[in-house]
């Protein structure tokens, strides 16, 4: 399996912190955002690895991770020229992808779990990881029934579930045909939520739910909580 990392968009929701960097270089408590989700496909298994950033400050991913020998992974870089969603920034990903499946990991999530069992198990279909929060309609949201997963709404007002559908995924090949239907959405994006709503349609859907911590790190309150979540559990490895 293949993995690539989405650190595209603006990051206009963190600025003036955003001003002169990137919102994936900030720092989680001790290591830049970017150091996390890396980390993720790296205890996957996954040593083939893209990052698909925007234009600004494009260089200094390069200068932080390099050809990735320090992680062990051979790391490829590539441009979103504009912020026109999560599911184009994938997109740009369909020929370096080819016909191995995925694992498609957001540049400011956080993730304590590990995902191995789940790449190594996996064969086709689409993939979700879920986690109930308090607060829902920050995200895309996953109505469950048993094992099945009936439908993602993204930023609901009135969410039907608190299972928040988190930046991670894995998809076979067969994701790239699927983007390409795709229309920009209300706020003019091409939404993974509609790439996940496709394969629920198809009836080829899984969803696992997250046992250990995760969180967004994209606006000033999800970042610090997430550097809070990193230094206690870093504090409860030492002890
Ligand atoms: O954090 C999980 C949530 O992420 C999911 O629950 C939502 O379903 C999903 O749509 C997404 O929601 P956000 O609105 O929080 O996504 P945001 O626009 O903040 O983008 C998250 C990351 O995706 C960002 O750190 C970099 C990458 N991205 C985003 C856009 C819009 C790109 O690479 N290119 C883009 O054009």
């Amino acid at each position: 399996m293949k993995g690539v990392i989405l650190a595209g968009g603006t990051g206009s929701r963190m600025y003036p912190l955003t001003k002169v960097t990137n919102k994936h270089l900030l720092p989680v408590y001790d290591r830049p955002m970017i150091f996390y989700p890396l980390q993720t496909l790296v205890n996957a298994g996954i040593r083939e690895i893209m990052i698909v950033s925007g234009r600004g400050h494009a260089g200094h991913f390069l200068e932080l991770l390099g050809s990735g020998l320090e992680f062990g992974v051979q790391l490829t870089y590539e441009i979103q020229e504009k912020a026109g969603g999560i599911a184009e920034a994938l997109g740009l990903a369909e020929s370096w992808v080819d016909k191995d499946p995925v694992a498609v990991i957001l540049g400011d999530n956080i993730f304590q779990d590990s995902i191995l069992p789940d790449v190594t198990s996996f064969r086709k279909g689409a993939k979700i990881f879920l986690k109930e929060v308090p607060d829902a309609q920050r995200f895309g949201v996953a109505e469950i029934d048993g094992d099945h997963v009936i439908s993602i709404q993204e930023k609901p007002e009135k969410p039907k579930s608190r299972y928040a559908v988190t930046g991670l995924y894995l998809y076979d090949s067969d994701v790239f045909s699927v983007i390409r239907t795709l229309k920009p959405s209300g706020r003019g994006e091409l939404e993974i939520t509609d790439v996940n709503n496709a394969y629920i349609k198809k009836g080829m859907m899984q969803f696992s739910l997250l046992k250990g911590f995760w969180s967004d790190a994209g606006t000033f309150d999800s970042l610090l909580r997430a550097g809070l979540l990193v230094q206690q559990h870093r504090t409860q490895e030492k002890k």
